[in-house]
């Protein structure tokens, strides 16, 4: 009895947001494919990226890279360079190493099971259920932020979203929900449901065609549900960035360690554990590696700019290459001017201060 009180409830929610789907969604290129090759390409551009920003993104790479061989062929400094300004750039190196990994383990040929979907660098449980669902029509639930949201609001359900245990609560909800109609299709509206008509803030309750049953709607909970117990933390970071000049030119450098930012380019760096003024920067130790001496043509504003958990405060210092107290130092670096330094991925805040 209970089951079938159930299931009956779980067709009208799902013939619900499907026939919504039918009606609002938004032609988007990747809903008109079936090529994995494509769709993998625009859910990770979709990463923690909306549809607005990403979809430029995704025009660019699917006509530079229209399949997986072009992409594998590529230089690693042409993906960065067009992956310039979308930032979590850990996800264009993985998707240039992916790339590669199909040619190599699959022929060139992206592969069609799920586990070997998952196999693929940058490829999570959400990514490979999409993939899955979208190009095979396997029966994977994608449940990411907006389905969360979806789900924890209609069904009330108040676990904390950041646990692992909540992910499995609500994967097996949306695989309960999405039996019986097309993955592709179920796993699109859910997506889309949760993204445009359940958004996170002011909804737009009274229109929506799940009110009557939705649990947060009904107890006038839609503000508080879903629960994050783990506020994100966000970490200040103090960047002095030295701009060596030489006529027109200046130099820049590769970022190859593991930090933000790896495989851009930006200037040679010092960072501050703390705060500190442009004065005691002068009188620090680490720019004595530099020289003793250096007198500073410009000194910048500061400027700031915000990561998801990061928070870096930066500074420009300008001074000339006839200053520096040893040549070897610009061994490492890369001799630019304006114009060359457009080959290379820069991040957003080294742009903002060429601009
Ligand atoms: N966000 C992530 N995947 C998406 C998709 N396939 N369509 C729209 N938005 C998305």
């Amino acid at each position: 009895m209970f089951a079938v009180h159930f299931s009956f409830h779980y067709m009208a929610f799902s013939t619900n947001i499907l026939n919504w789907y039918h009606q609002h969604k938004r032609d988007l290129p990747w809903r008109n494919t079936r090529d994995p090759y494509l769709i993998w390409l625009s859910e990770i551009i979709l990463q923690q990226t909306r549809v607005d920003q990403g979809l430029p993104y995704y025009l660019k790479f699917s006509e530079q890279y229209p399949n997986v061989v072009a992409l594998a062929k590529a230089s690693e400094e042409k993906v960065m360079r067009l992956w310039q300004g979308l930032g979590y750039y850990s996800r264009a190196r993985n998707l240039h190493a992916a790339a590669k990994d199909v040619v190599a383990r699959f022929g060139g040929k992206f592969p069609s099971s799920y586990e070997e979907i998952r196999s693929l660098k940058g490829i999570g449980e959400y990514t490979a259920a999409a993939i899955s669902s979208f190009a095979f029509d396997q029966p994977y639930p994608v449940v990411d932020g907006n389905v969360f949201r979806l789900l924890s609001r209609y069904y009330g359900i108040s676990d904390p979203i950041d646990k692992p245990k909540t992910k499995k609560i609500f994967t097996e909800l949306a695989g309960d929900l999405m039996k019986g109609f097309p993955p592709h299709d179920f796993n699109q509206a859910i997506m889309e449901f949760g993204a445009r008509q359940c958004k996170p803030a002011s909804p737009d309750c009274s229109n929506c065609p799940l009110n009557l049953s939705c649990h947060a709607y009904k107890l006038n909970l839609v503000s508080t549900l879903p629960v994050k117990e783990n506020k994100t933390k966000v970490r200040d970071r103090f960047f002095h960035y030295l701009i060596i000049e030489s006529k027109n030119s200046f130099y820049i450098r590769k970022r190859n360690e593991k930090d933000i930012w790896q495989g851009l380019h930006d200037f040679p760096l010092i960072e501050a554990k703390k705060k500190i003024t442009p004065a005691s920067f002068i009188k620090s130790k680490e720019l004595g590696a530099y020289s003793k001496e250096i007198t500073f043509t410009t000194i910048s504003e500061p400027y700031e700019h915000l990561l998801s958990h990061q928070k870096i405060h930066a500074r420009f210092y300008h001074f000339s290459e006839k200053d520096l107290a040893d040549k070897k130092l610009l061994h490492p670096l890369i001799k630019v001017n304006l114009k060359t330094i457009t080959k290379y991925a820069l991040p957003k805040l080294v742009e903002r201060y060429l601009d």
